[in-house]
């Protein structure tokens, strides 16, 4: 029998870093044929940092202050990645627009999550824009990214119900717990080779 082949994963953070611990909860559980190799962070003082620590992940701080300019920033990144070898970027609460840079030097291998069903509420604090605009049912997707903001093919979407009694707080948290499920299934289907792009639509073989 052959190995199976584990991708390798490079995750980019800004804040909390729930979704960087879900993907290395599932990698280390051997539930997703993939490992975090690198954590980069744009924000000092991260969280995702110290999870990533924890988990005996490389947790690099590249901050787009130490740059003349966004290539430049963006060029640091790519050479990090590159480093730890990675094939797959994940943008995990990553609170930048990602450039030519960055997009070029991974193309079809970056992917975003996203907490509301696309293409309805892009930009931030897409649970909030939903919940104020009175949805009955929001819920996040992951898709692979382009060149522009929270558009790129999408690969898997879960549905999450507004309540009653809800709050923006509360559909925040029950749509994060979807985002937990959602990003390890949509990395094992690029790590499975069974996402095709045609277009818009991601084909899942
Ligand atoms: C998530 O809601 C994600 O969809 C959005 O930013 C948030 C990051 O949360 N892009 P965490 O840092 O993974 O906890």
């Amino acid at each position: 029998m052959c190995p199976k082949r584990i991708v390798p994963l490079g995750v980019l953070v800004s804040g909390s870093g729930t979704n960087l611990q879900a993907i290395m909860d599932a990698a280390k559980s051997g539930s997703i044929d993939a490992a975090v190799r690198v954590v980069i962070s744009d924000t000092p003082g991260a969280y995702a940092l110290e999870r990533a620590k924890s988990g005996q992940v490389p947790a690099l701080l590249i901050e787009r202050k130490s740059f003349a300019s966004r290539n430049e920033f963006e060029a640091a990144i790519v050479a990090a990645l590159n480093e730890h070898e990675v094939e797959l970027v994940c943008l995990a609460g990553y609170m930048r627009i990602v450039g030519p840079t960055l997009l070029s030097a991974f193309p079809n291998r970056i992917l975003n999550i996203h907490p509301a069903l696309l293409p309805a509420f892009p930009g931030l604090e897409a649970q909030r824009q939903a919940f104020e605009y009175g949805v009955k049912v929001s819920g996040c997707t992951v898709h692979f990214l382009d060149a522009k903001v929270d558009h790129g093919p999408i690969i898997c979407q879960a549905a999450v119900g507004v309540q009653e009694d809800d709050t923006a707080e509360t559909l925040r948290q029950r749509i994060l717990k979807e985002e937990h499920r959602l990003y390890p299934q949509a990395i094992q289907l690029y790590a499975e080779g069974r996402l095709k792009i045609e277009g818009r639509r991601v084909l899942i073989t």
